[in-house]
């Protein structure tokens, strides 16, 4: 049993044809969300869906008729099987279906939704190894915040990335450090807990934003602040965040240890204090 969202229905995924003139197909012209479900139920759902609506509204797509993520979420996980109830939403909107044009089709066309439920266990932080990354520099467009499917520059690096051994790519603009091709970059440097501030050369990743949250309650040093390239080699703890991999230490850098190439305290204080359950779950 595998059934997807599709413009309001829900069908078998070989039963949907996407038009081959879709804008996100023709152009990457779309936006998406990826939303993480545990034991059945959403984590964060409402910080999704008010980012996804903020990205479509920022490239300008109307996202017409919307039953709202959540509702689809249910149905799929009705119509889907995911072990434990564990896995992730996929949901994307294109600007729609139209004759190849660069500028924006008129007002009759109408977005393509499109979501998908698929599995993924819950992470064991005790039991998953130490992320190794390299660092590439960032060519990416200039407006990170918006999630849209255009996702090529990351492709590019995560491949590199891949090619080099590691399972992420930690980019980089002028030197300064910005975000990982699919999750936000965590330092401490000398004692302070550093990560990008959440302007338009990065995603204001919901998982950053908890990290952020649980500093401030524990009392930690932290800065929204440019991170140098230097500063990230130096570093004595790094780590990756993300909804697929939510808190995950960075233990090599460049084929490098970083601190002692252990998980570092403040990133294993932080693990533990990620709270999959409590009021986030819808
Ligand atoms: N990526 N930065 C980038 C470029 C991302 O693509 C993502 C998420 C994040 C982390 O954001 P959040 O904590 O809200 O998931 C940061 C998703 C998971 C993806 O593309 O699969």
């Amino acid at each position: 049993m595998s059934e997807i969202y599709w413009n309001g229905e829900y069908k078998k995924k070989h039963e949907v044809g996407i038009p081959p003139d879709d804008r996100g197909f023709l152009f990457g012209d779309g936006v998406y969300e990826v939303v993480r479900i545990y034991r059945g139920r959403c984590f964060e759902m409402s910080a999704h869906e008010h980012r996804l609506l903020q990205s479509a509204s920022g490239i300008g797509i109307n996202i017409g008729y919307f039953k709202g993520m959540l509702e689809v979420a249910e149905n799929l996980l009705r119509r889907n099987i995911l072990p434990n109830g564990d896995g992730i939403l996929y949901y994307q909107i294109t600007r729609g279906t139209a004759p190849r044009k660069h500028f924006f089709p008129g007002e009759g066309v109408l977005p393509n939704h499109y979501a998908y439920v698929q599995p993924l266990p819950v992470t064991d932080f005790k039991e998953r190894p130490g992320a190794s990354v390299v660092t590439l520099p960032d060519r990416r467009w200039l407006e990170c915040h918006i999630k849209s499917i255009a996702l090529l520059g990351s492709v590019l690096a995560a491949q590199q990335a891949k090619e080099q051994g590691a399972v992420e790519a930690v980019l980089h603009r002028d030197s300064v450090v910005t975000e990982g091709s699919h999750t936000n970059v965590f330092a401490v440097v000398e004692g302070v807990l550093k990560t990008h501030p959440a302007n338009q050369l990065v995603l204001n990743g919901i998982t950053r934003r908890i990290v952020l949250e649980l500093a401030q309650q524990e009392g930690l040093l932290y800065e929204e602040t440019s991170l140098s390239l230097s500063e990230l080699k130096s570093a004595s703890e790094v780590f990756l965040t993300g909804t697929t991999v939510e808190i995950w230490p960075v233990t090599q850098l460049d084929g490098k240890p970083v601190g002692n190439g252990q998980t570092g305290p403040i990133t294993q204080g932080l693990q533990s204090l990620f709270d999959r359950n409590a009021d986030r779950l819808t």
